[in-house]
């Protein structure tokens, strides 16, 4: 088997809280990441889910190398991200692209779309200055949007319009892997479908590894070949999408389900109790607190992410069972 295209190895990723007031003077720390495994395949489409706060954004942040792990390892390919030299961190940013949550407030509004998409093939010298403006057309095509708007600005542009154009300035370096945060939210619907039909084609074309974060479970569902479950930092279930939405193994991914959204609501929890806070996490399960089939156990120990049936891993003492 090839080695996975992104490994994240016990990775934790903890903030020092500047401390309020006078009275609390040591600094408080909070860990928005906490144990986290993941092995990425090539053309694995993988859906980030978990409620606001999880570390959906912070995990992205990590993978593309933004900010460094306070513990554990990101590998790309078989290389540590933080000891990549210049050349790999070149061919790093070519071959990793990331979609930003606010695709509109990510792009210059100073600039014209077509110099928005020249802008990585330059970077990256992907042909030469003269075959750019033959690229940029072919880029717009690509996401389906005619070449007329290569000329417009970004303000000029609808919604579903800047995030296709996001798209394509993603693709424009031919990355391998696309990160992409929240890239359909706030859409509507029809828009939303729109967008992912695109991205969805775009990844069994070209065979891109997809790493897709989004509150809604039928985003994910319809994207993504593999959903993992993210709740305060630790991932709690991982595995084919088929298998999560079938037959959830964690109690808090069951709940997530018995609120199953519809298409176009964000992914609310059907669960009584306060997410505890990350900076001052309960011993044993940090679910235990909301989880309806707690035992004494729960309290005291904290369950590891483990391999259970066909390719899914849970971290759970009593994983539900079938029914
Ligand atoms: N720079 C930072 N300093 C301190 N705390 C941070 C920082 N960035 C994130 N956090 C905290 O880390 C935790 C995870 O945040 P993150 O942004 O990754 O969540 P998320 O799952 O992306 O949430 P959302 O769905 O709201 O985007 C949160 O408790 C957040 O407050
Ligand atoms: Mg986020």
């Amino acid at each position: 088997m090839q080695a996975p295209i992104f490994s994240l190895l016990d990775v934790e990723r903890t903030y020092e809280l500047r401390g309020r007031g006078w009275l609390n003077r040591t600094p408080r720390k909070l860990k928005a990441l906490d144990g986290v495994r993941l092995e990425l395949q090539r053309g694995d489409t993988l859906a980030l889910v978990g409620e606001s706060g999880s570390g959906k954004s912070t995990l992205i942040r990590l993978m593309l190398g933004l900010e460094p792990a306070s513990d554990g390892r990101v590998l790309y390919g078989q290389r540590d991200l933080a000891q990549l030299d210049a050349e790999e961190r070149k061919r790093f940013a070519r071959e990793v692209a990331f979609i930003y949550q606010n695709a509109r407030g990510s792009m210059n509004p100073r600039m014209r779309i077509a110099d928005i998409l020249a802008e990585p093939i330059r970077l990256h010298r992907l042909c030469e200055e003269s075959a750019i403006a033959d690229r940029v057309v072919a880029l717009i095509e690509r996401v389906g949007l005619p070449a007329g708007l290569l000329q417009r600005f970004p303000g000029e542009l609808s919604g579903g319009q800047i995030r296709r154009v996001a798209i394509a300035r993603a693709l424009a370096a031919e990355p391998r892997v696309i990160l992409a945060d929240e890239s359909v939210a706030g859409l509507d619907v029809s828009v939303q479908a729109q967008v992912l039909n695109l991205l969805r084609e775009l990844c069994r074309e070209s065979g891109i590894t997809l790493v897709f974060i989004t509150h809604d479970l039928g985003v994910a569902s319809y994207l993504c070949d593999r959903i993992a479950v993210l709740y305060l930092g630790r991932i709690v279930e991982q595995g084919p999408t088929e298998a999560i939405l079938n037959t959830p193994r964690h109690p808090y991914t069951r709940a997530l389900l018995q609120a199953f959204p519809r298409f176009d609501m964000p992914l609310k929890a059907s669960l009584s109790g306060e997410i505890p806070s990350p900076v001052d996490l309960p011993k044993g399960c940090r679910f235990a607190g909301r989880c309806p089939q707690a035992q004494a156990a729960c309290r005291e120990t904290d369950p590891v992410l483990t391999a259970h049936d066909a390719g899914r891993q849970v971290a759970c003492l009593f994983p539900v069972a079938s029914v």
